[in-house]
């Protein structure tokens, strides 16, 4: 299969699209270097802009080299960039992707994410071959886990030990969603 270039969605409030360098600035002040953000995340926060023009230039190589679902979310009224959502692993062998979040805190508790949320469940379940998508979160994020039911998505709760056998339990759903006690994974 080619490189899939990710189209922009619109909605009135949210636009998704790639990231540019431009956006640097705005990644590092509105949530990169806030290690709050970053608390159940993968990654620290930044400690300078250097480090998020770096990662932003490495999504731009992705882009344009492999399949790489992974969108900027830019706040319409003020055309900045908020947050990041997209696909932060793709099983083969289950045909499934990995969706994973985070977005500047003074955004927080307005719907952003559970829009952003479900305009991806839309996109990926109508544009591409994608027969799952799944979606993890700390216990003690359960904020992430209402984004996640509020976008539709099916709860099931994993234990932390069979996290690494989850992706090859047989669901019954196209969709489902693992809570664990391992934090999401967001590059
Ligand atoms: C998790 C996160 C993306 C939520 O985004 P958001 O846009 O604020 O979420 P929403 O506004 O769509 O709210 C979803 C639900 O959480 C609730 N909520 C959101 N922020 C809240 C807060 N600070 N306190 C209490 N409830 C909150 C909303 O009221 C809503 O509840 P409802 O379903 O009962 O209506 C955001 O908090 C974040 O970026 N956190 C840091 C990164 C992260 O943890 N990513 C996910 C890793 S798995």
């Amino acid at each position: 299969m080619g490189v899939v270039k990710i189209p922009v969605i619109e909605s009135i409030d949210i636009l998704l699209r790639p990231f540019t360098l431009n956006d640097a600035e705005a990644m590092y002040n509105n949530w990169a270097s806030d290690s709050e953000v970053a608390k159940y995340l993968s990654w620290d926060a930044h400690k300078n802009i250097d480090e998020t023009k770096f990662v932003i230039a490495n999504w731009i190589d992705q882009y344009n080299s492999t399949s790489f679902y992974h969108w900027c979310i830019e706040y319409v009224p003020s055309k900045e960039a908020i947050g990041s959502i997209g696909v932060v692993h793709i099983n083969h062998n289950e045909n499934s992707a990995e969706i994973g979040y985070c977005l500047s805190r003074s955004y927080w508790n307005k719907g952003i994410m559970t829009k952003a949320l479900r305009l991806l469940v839309d996109y990926f379940f109508s544009e591409t071959d994608f027969d799952k998508l799944v979606s993890y979160h700390d216990n003690d994020n359960f904020i992430s886990g209402k984004v996640m039911q509020n976008a539709g998505l099916p709860y099931r709760q994993v234990p932390y030990l069979l996290l690494k056998a989850v992706e090859s339990v047989t669901v019954p759903l196209q969709t489902f969603l693992g809570e664990s006690t391992t934090v999401c994974v967001l590059h």
